[in-house]
Order: structure tokens, then sequence, then C-alpha cells
């Protein structure tokens, strides 16, 4: 029975040199474990599974096989960010599918939450499983399970997405991380040399952008939602409330309203802007915004982003709304 309990003893990880001790001690355990062999990585590029890709790829170089999949309900610049930072700046062995098509023609005309939840999670296994068969030689899968995913105390994030593959693909895990807290896996990832944006970033649902393109996801909607959320990180970041803010992010529902652009009548979608502030996301209030920059985002999204004439403000505290839509 594997030990799952965080040892009393463990200090908590709140500086550098504390951070490089414990990764000092995990190249050693990594090594100790893993031997010459391969270890296969999902990297999302949020920060659990990056801490853990940079630690692995310290202790194991090229034998770590770290596997993106990019499907299409990521954030504007993700998929390129991750590419970046681990093929181009850490030279990791690093596979990037491309399976946007693949996800959107799946999820095509499918409106209800939970079956668009479970139409993700399911073909992210499948194509997961598809590039591990392509690869010879993996003896083990790394993860980023955190220390609050054991204690299963928050829905934050209930699950790792690499779940369920079928038997014959059962490879030992590598868990570095089990037995810290979020804030310690941030120490660790920025003594690891991670940029701040990947180490800070706020958290992100499994599904994606596909939880805030509500109802049947569209090419066109998802474009609104990702363009829209673009703008808002951007001018977040000018005024000071990134890093503030606990999670904030655009919604596009799935219905028009009339408007008037450039002197004609226009119909298009909305765009509805939620900023919450939480500790476990069990309950959460909403950022009380300055209406000046809301105006200023409002005149840019209905400017800069194709088919939207209205943005909102979601004013709903959890409960009685959720922090996501959908
Ligand atoms: P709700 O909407 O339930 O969200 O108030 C609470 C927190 O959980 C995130 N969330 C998810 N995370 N898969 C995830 O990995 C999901 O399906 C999912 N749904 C919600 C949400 O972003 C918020 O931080």
């Amino acid at each position: 029975m594997e030990n799952n309990k965080r040892p009393e003893s463990m200090a908590r990880i709140n500086n550098e040199k504390l951070a490089n001790e414990f990764i000092a001690e995990q190249i050693q355990a990594i090594q100790k474990q893993v031997k010459d062999k391969k270890v296969l990585l999902a990297l999302s590029g949020g920060v659990d599974s990056s801490v853990v890709a940079a630690l692995l790829i310290k202790a194991i170089g090229k034998n770590l096989v770290c596997v993106h999949v990019n499907h299409g309900l990521l954030r504007k610049g993700e998929p390129e960010q991750v590419v970046e930072v681990f093929r181009n700046q850490m030279d990791a062995n690093l596979v990037y599918v491309d399976a946007v098509d693949r996800f959107l023609d799946k999820l095509a005309g499918v409106a209800e939450p939970e079956k668009k939840r479970k139409i993700i999670g399911a073909e992210f296994i499948r194509v997961f499983e598809e590039e591990a068969r392509k690869q010879d030689g993996i003896e083990f899968l790394a993860q980023g399970t955190i220390y609050p995913d054991i204690l299963e105390s928050g829905p934050v994030k209930a699950h790792h997405n690499v779940g369920g593959l079928p038997s014959d693909l059962k490879f030992e895990l590598v868990e570095p991380l089990k037995f810290l807290f979020k804030d310690e896996v941030r120490v660790v990832g920025k003594a690891l040399g991670l940029p701040d944006s990947m180490v800070y970033r706020q958290p992100f649902p499994g599904p994606g952008l596909g939880v805030r393109c509500l109802g049947a996801i569209t090419r066109e909607r998802l474009e609104c939602v990702r363009e829209s959320d673009a703008i808002l990180r951007e001018e977040f970041a000018k005024n000071g409330l990134e890093g503030k803010v606990w999670q904030y992010f655009t919604i596009v529902p799935d219905f028009k309203s009339v408007g008037v652009k450039d002197g004609k009548r226009s119909f298009e979608y909305p765009v509805i802007l939620r900023a919450v502030n939480t500790i476990d996301a069990m309950t959460a209030t909403v950022e009380d915004v300055p209406f000046a920059l809301l105006l200023h985002i409002t005149k840019r999204i209905t400017s800069e982003v194709p088919g939207v004439n209205r943005v909102l403000y979601d004013l709903t505290p959890k409960p009685c709304g959720t922090i996501e839509w959908e």
C-alpha cells in the first residue's frame, strides 16, 4: 500500500532554499525510481503538469516524453507557450498533438454541459492513448497530483485527465508533487526557472473554454470566447488586477441580440465578464472592478472581437451562482 500521507516532519516549502532542497531530493528519488527507463507525461501547460515536467527534465532529460494535446479549447497563446518553454527553452522531448478538428467535430451539436465534459475527457484519453502506443519502452506515467487532490478537499481540479487508460497501458506512477500544496508547487516552479505566467496562472478547468462557450460549441463563438478572454487578461494585467483576482474569464452564450454598429443594425453575440475571489472555490465573491475599466474593456471587446455587440458583467456570488456558467 502506497503511503499517501504527507510526512509530519516535512517543512512548508516557502522559500527558494527549501525549494532547491526539495528539487535535489526529488531528482535523486526520480532517478532511483525510473533508472534509464522512459516516462510519459500529459503536459497541459497548467501549473502542476508544468512543474512536474521541469522537474523530470532535470532528473532524466530526454527520457521524459511530454505529450501536449491541443484540443482547441485552450486560451489564446497557451499551446505556443508550451512549445516555446519546453521544446525551445528546456530542450524537452515534446510531442505536440494538434487535435483541434477532432475535438470540435466530436462536440458539434452537443449542447448539454455534462455531455460536453464527458466527450472532452474521453477524447483526451483516446488521443493520449494513441500517442502512448506510438512510443517504445515507456514504463512510467508522471502525473501532477498534488496534496489537495489526495485529500479531495477542493473542487478546483477534481481529477487528472490521464486516468482511464486501458489495462495494457497501466504504467507505474511518478508523482513527485503529491505531498505539496499549491503555493509550494509555485515556489518549486519558480526555483525551476519556469516563467511567472506559467507559475502564477489562475485556475483553468480541464474542459477549458468548452464550458465557457455555452451550449453547442461553434468555431465562431469559440473565437469570441478566446479573443475576449485575451483582452480581459491583457487589461487586468495592465491595471494591476492580475495576481490580485483569483479567477477571471469571459463567457459567450448561444443567443444573439440586436445592436447598432457603424450606423447599421447588428445582430450579434454578447460577451459576459466574470471576475471572482475565493479561498477554496466552494464559495466566491465578485471582484469590485473599477467601472471605468469595465467600460474600457467593453469598448475594446465590442470593437476588436468580430461578432460581438454587447458586454455584460456578472455580479453573482457563489452561491447562488457557480464560478463557471456550465
Ligand atoms: P464552479 O463552477 O463549480 O467551479 O464554481 C469551481 C472551480 O472549479 C473549476 N472547474 C473545473 N475544473 N474541470 C476542472 O478541472 C471541470 O470540469 C471544472 N468545472 C469547474 C472552475 O474553473 C473553478 O475554479
